[in-house]
């Protein structure tokens, strides 16, 4: 099977992600739904890894993350809503991860968990819920392949996206511009993201684009997916940015 090779790999620019959530899946055949999300054009698979502490729900672990991985062969970005999440990056990587996203309100010594998750080889991931600031994102940086801002409490589909959140991925987004035109890293948006909500999302900057209900829920997943990827190309196109 060939792995999609992640776009700022193969031709180092900031293009469109689209990412549907398997959270918003159908938990009696997982298989079923990873494959519909790459029919329908995803760009990767979003997998929500949840601890019943960090969070308080329940969700997925490795198992799930090895079947989509046998299931489908777009990336699999996984997010790992770990209050303790040191003791899994090798099992989620070893299972298919290739983007590994650690929250920075979790417990241990994040920098050292993401220089970690490069040495295994996974992209490595930060994110952040709603009301964390991004001054506590300074020590992990540069480290960072993707920068995720939560626009819901994590935990839950199906929520409402806060808008409040919006300064903060600009800042963010202004900040990963080295110089004008050029980005230290992708910048990822997830939660209540929909037809409507992805346009603020993208014109905040936002290119790696998670939706979980407004896309599995879509009676036309496929239109859906490239509808917001239009969305995001097009506010993209008035700030654009490529990786370096
Ligand atoms: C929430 C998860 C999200 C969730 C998004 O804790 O991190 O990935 O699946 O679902 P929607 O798009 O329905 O808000
Ligand atoms: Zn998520």
């Amino acid at each position: 099977m060939t792995i999609k090779q992640p776009s700022y790999h193969t031709n180092m620019k900031i293009e469109p992600w689209i990412c549907p959530s398997l959270l918003a899946g159908d938990f009696g055949d997982f298989r079923q739904s990873a494959i519909k999300a790459q029919n329908a054009g995803a760009d990767a698979l979003h997998m929500d890894v949840m601890d019943a502490n960090f969070v308080p729900n329940l969700s997925m672990n490795s198992d799930v993350v090895a079947m989509a991985r046998s299931a489908v062969s777009i990336p699999l970005h996984v997010h790992l809503m770990m209050i303790r999440p040191e003791f899994y990056l090798e099992q989620f990587i070893q299972a298919g991860a290739h983007t590994l996203t650690i929250h920075i309100e979790a417990r241990g010594d994040i920098p050292a968990l993401l220089r970690r998750i490069r040495a295994l080889g996974a992209h490595p991931g930060i994110t952040l819920n709603p009301e964390t600031p991004f001054a506590t994102l300074a020590p992990v940086l540069e480290l960072v392949d993707e920068v995720l801002c939560m626009t819901v409490h994590p935990g839950f589909g199906g929520q409402r996206f806060m808008p409040e959140v919006l300064p903060k991925i600009n800042e963010l987004h202004r900040r990963r511009m080295i110089k004008p035109g050029v980005c230290a890293f992708r910048l990822a948006v997830d939660g209540g993201v929909d037809e409507t909500t992805v346009s603020q999302a993208a014109q905040a900057g936002a290119d790696v684009i998670i939706a979980g209900s407004a896309l599995f829920r879509a009676a036309d997943m496929s239109a859906g997916v490239d509808k917001m990827r239009r969305v995001v190309a097009e506010a993209h196109a008035a700030h654009a940015c490529s990786t370096i």
